[in-house]
């Protein structure tokens, strides 16, 4: 009989510090920063964010989001056999967040990595987890994404700094006898490096180069807004399905234009676009498991739809997951 992957369970968790653009735009301008809510609505959709208070780590959001999802899956965090954490901004260099977060589950023994591929970091770690799981490697898997994008920020730099929040969303992945992820479809080119990235690194007890974010917004824009297509329909081809099969489109929920326009490409009416970019801004690898996370606990996503989550960002990255939920 063939196996497959199905997610039993979703979670989600923002940090209760939340900053509307109002707010946003009179911390900046204490700093100097000129900016407006205006500006930040018209341009990506963004009317709020959540940060994470100083004292709280990446580990910290993954951990909440993860016991939701492994609730929802009317499952133990020790019947959990595979963890996968999709994140850029970790806890420490090392170890991962994986093994942390396992810890602070309470398990042990179980193979437990990061998968960082930025925004697209999710959907890269849910294919990674499906193919395991089919493999046999795995029957029970964790798949997380869970950002601190806060600490990365230049709030001197206002084409960046309005844009990112913090956050983490869960899904519990299972072994399955009928079809859940229906087929995947991941890239990525390195020669886009240097247009959306933080380049610092640690070396000899320094911080070497920026630990800040920086980006090429209309470089990143114009990519995204191809590579979104050719991943959907890329994806839709394997699973043999076409855009009218798609019930619900969850891009990364980085810019409401890049989305509109993906649905546009797709012929999607804006109905089957879930967004909640409004409220969390770019939480990078957290954005679609918290946006998959708000969806089905609103009932919007209903077991049996079929839905489309796709990824892009730095690396450039990017890539597409097709699934029955
Ligand atoms: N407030 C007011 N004005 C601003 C702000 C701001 N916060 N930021 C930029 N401006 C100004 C610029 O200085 C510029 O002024 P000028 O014309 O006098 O030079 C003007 O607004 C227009 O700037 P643009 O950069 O052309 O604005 P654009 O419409 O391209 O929007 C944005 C910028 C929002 C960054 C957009 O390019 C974008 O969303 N890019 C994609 C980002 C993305 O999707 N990232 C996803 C991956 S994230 C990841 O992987 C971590």
């Amino acid at each position: 009989m063939t196996r497959y992957s199905r997610i039993t369970g979703t979670g989600s968790f923002l940090p209760p510090n939340r900053l509307t653009n109002a707010q946003l735009v009179a911390d900046l301008a204490a700093r100097g920063v000129e900016t407006s809510d205006e500006w930040i609505v018209e341009r990506t959709g963004i009317s709020a964010r959540h940060f994470a208070a100083p004292d709280v780590t990446c580990s910290d959001l993954a951990l909440e989001a993860s016991r939701r999802a492994i609730d929802a899956a009317g499952l133990q965090a020790a019947d959990i056999d595979l963890i996968i954490v999709a994140t850029s901004t970790p806890d420490m260099v090392f170890p991962s967040v994986a093994c942390i977060l396992q810890h602070k589950l309470g398990i042990a023994g179980c193979p437990a990595f990061d998968m960082q591929a930025v925004c697209s970091g999710f959907v890269y770690a849910l294919s990674v987890a499906d193919a395991m799981i089919k493999s046999g490697a795995a029957s029970k898997a964790l798949v997380v994404g869970a950002e601190v994008f806060s600490r990365l920020l230049d709030f001197s730099d206002r084409t960046t700094c309005v844009l990112f929040g913090d956050g983490a969303g869960a899904v519990v992945l299972e072994a399955s006898q009928t079809p859940g992820i229906l087929a995947s479809d991941l890239h990525a080119d390195g020669k886009y490096v240097g247009i959306l990235c933080v380049p610092g690194h640690v070396s000899g007890g320094q911080v070497i180069g920026s630990p800040l974010l920086t980006m090429d917004g209309k470089a990143v824009f114009k990519l995204a807004v191809g590579v979104l297509e050719s991943a959907a329909r890329a994806t839709l081809a394997k699973a043999e399905l076409t855009e009218a099969d798609i019930d619900w489109l969850i891009p990364h929920q980085a810019n409401l234009r890049i989305m509109h326009s993906t649905a546009k490409k797709l012929k999607l009416p804006l109905e089957k676009l879930i967004v909640t970019v409004d409220q969390h801004g770019n939480t990078s690898a957290a954005s679609i498991p918290l946006a998959l996370d708000e969806a089905v606990r609103s009932g919007k996503v209903k077991k049996g739809d079929v839905v489309m989550l796709e990824g892009v960002g730095g690396g450039f990255t990017w890539g597409a997951v097709l699934l029955k939920y």
